[in-house]
């Protein structure tokens, strides 16, 4: 048990090692209670998946280094886990959460304590479901404070908001899994995007609910923007102000004044507002950032008012909007993330390994399985086939136990482990035109182990098959410095000669250009099974996944912890 209390005493008798092997330091306990509860958005009203009621969720708070006790408790007909996405788990994937990864799925009428175990982390991150779709509506914000004592690296803002931007279906959303499972087709897109749950004034019977944030003249906000939409990367901007980026995936940014940002669904962006207009109302506005030719994603806009108070005024009947980059702007989304930074201070340094010990390169595409029909499905991807998705041409299978229990039970059966190194076929991977046969991938389950302590960068490689388009790809259990991205193929000779190794962001999820790529390197010191996909959920379905395992190194405090006991069984 592991009580403030309790560590006080410890710490008293000088027992401070003791209290870390107890992994003190617990600060909060929630509760997590998973129903079904309606909802009524766009004039309809119907039953979504939500914690405590809430939509988005509660948000979780905790200060850097503590470790935060959650009990999900699974009250829905849906099978659940929660994912704490960013949040580095040290040695402990048993509460990391992807279904089939780390753990089997909490069935309904059980539940499951996670600990969420904070360390280096410092900002915004988010919680998420990660079984299924039923992400869509059970998501909320993580806020992890400064140590007490410590401040933030930038002057203390007025206040504080999460932005949380989401997606709505009218449909039920585990309705639209099922048929993209059966019809091997597109989704449906969403029918509306929202902020903080809402909509905004641009879609029916929505202007009542439209999210507002009441801001003072001349005061600063800091605003917690999290993208936990399910298909599209998004262009936010606020109307006449600017938005000055101060961190990023829980990790200081040196700040970047803009008039927009873009973020994938993952990403976290917390950004200072400037209340320094003119008191009036102003629209905050969120759209897709979608660059695949012919992919056909949600085109409406999501708004919120940015509303100046304390102040006798009449706010123009139609509040100004922003200007956001048109849906297909590749260049306006490569000009903001290619311009982050880490902050990189003697008290935020930036730690890049300078020497790799292991190179990966993966394609990361869209594929197409020509058409096999089993038990009603259909066939309506392009041409008559099915879509799929590949890392390294592997469209990545689910096992029926996580990989995380057969791994630490020396199950190897269930999965393999030659997840290549290399792509298997290489082609001209961004060419405009490459032949069919190139599009089907092979099935399988395959992790790529990784030496404890080794250095590993990872080249993420866009390609061209089917539709080239901008992948957020994330990555459990170990944050990245993004060293490098470009477009076109990856030149193993002269690319890395362009490397930023100095100050680099340090991120969970970056987003790979279309028909481009990126580099990432990080140590692999956090021994585990850690999930790798792509964060556009279509794509994760479809099975832009695979699997990294950290080894255990040969200290006992470099290795594994055992898993608990209440471990959802299969
Ligand atoms: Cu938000 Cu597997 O991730
Ligand atoms: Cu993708």
């Amino acid at each position: 048990m592991c009580l403030r209390n309790m560590s006080l005493i410890l710490q008293l008798l000088g027992l401070i090692l003791l209290l870390e092997f107890f992994g003190c330091n617990a600060s909060a306990h929630y509760t997590f209670v998973i129903e079904k509860t309606p909802y009524t958005r766009l004039c309809s009203t119907k039953n979504i998946l939500t914690v405590n009621r809430q939509f988005p969720g509660p948000p979780l708070f905790a200060r850097k280094g503590e470790t935060v006790i959650v009990d999900v408790i699974n009250k829905a007909n849906d099978n659940i886990t929660i994912h704490w996405h960013g949040v580095r788990q040290p040695r402990s994937p048993w509460w990391d959460g992807p279904a089939y990864v780390t753990q089997c799925p909490i069935k309904p009428g059980s539940q499951f304590r996670y600990k969420v175990i904070f360390t280096t982390e410092e900002g915004t991150l988010w919680w998420h479901a990660h079984a299924d779709w039923t992400r869509a509506t059970v998501h909320g914000p993580i806020v992890i404070f400064p140590k007490v004592g410590s401040t933030y690296p930038f002057p203390k803002p007025y206040e504080e908001m999460p932005i949380v931007l989401g997606e709505w279906w009218k449909r039920d959303v585990a309705q639209v899994y099922r048929q993209l499972l059966r019809t091997g087709g597109d989704p449906n897109v969403s029918d509306a995007f929202t902020i903080n749950g809402q909509p905004g004034d641009l879609y029916p019977c929505s202007k009542q609910g439209t999210f507002r944030l009441s801001v003072q003249e001349g005061k600063t906000y800091l605003l917690r923007i999290i993208n936990a939409g399910m298909n599209d990367n998004l262009f936010f901007a606020i109307a006449q102000h600017k938005l000055t980026v101060v961190s990023v995936d829980a990790r200081y940014t040196k700040p970047l004044t803009r008039d927009y940002i873009v973020i994938p669904p993952g990403q976290t962006i917390d950004a200072l507002l400037v209340a320094n207009q003119s008191p009036n109302h102003y629209y905050m506005a969120a759209r897709a950032y979608s660059s695949g030719q012919g992919v056909i994603f949600d085109n409406t806009t999501t708004t919120a008012i940015l509303q100046y108070s304390g102040h006798q005024y009449t706010p123009s009947s139609f509040p100004s909007f922003p200007y956001l980059p048109f849906y297909n702007d590749t260049a306006s989304s490569v000009s903001f993330t290619g311009a982050l930074r880490s902050l990189a201070s003697k008290d935020h340094p930036a730690k890049v390994p300078l020497m790799v010990d292991t190179q990966l390169i993966s394609t990361i595409s869209v594929n197409t399985f020509p058409c096999r029909s089993i038990n009603n499905s259909t066939c309506q991807g392009p041409n008559g086939t099915r879509f799929a998705a590949s890392m390294n041409n592997i469209t990545y299978r689910n096992p029926s136990v996580s990989i995380l229990q057969a791994y630490y039970k020396d199950m190897i059966k269930v999965f393999g482990e030659s997840f290549p190194n290399r792509p298997p076929l290489i082609y001209n991977f961004t060419g405009d035109f490459l032949p069919q046969q190139l599009q089907t991938p092979m099935r399988g389950t395959e992790v790529k182990l990784l030496d404890y302590n080794s250095t590993m960068e990872i080249v993420l490689q866009g390609t061209n098959l089917v539709a080239g388009e901008d992948h957020p790809m994330h990555l459990h259990g170990h944050s990245f410095y993004v060293v490098g991205w470009g477009f076109g193929n990856f030149d193993k000779n002269k690319d890395p000669l362009r490397y930023n190794l100095i100050d680099p962001p340090f991120q969970n999820t970056a987003l790979v250009p279309k028909k481009g790529w990126i580099a990432i390197r990080f140590r692999a010191d956090n021994p585990g099974v850690w999930f790798m996909h792509c964060h556009l959920e279509r794509h994760l379905t479809w099975g832009m996944d695979t699997v990294l395992i950290t080894k255990n190194g040969l200290s006992p405090r470099a290795q594994l912890v055992p898993p608990p006991a209440d471990l959802p069984p299969c």
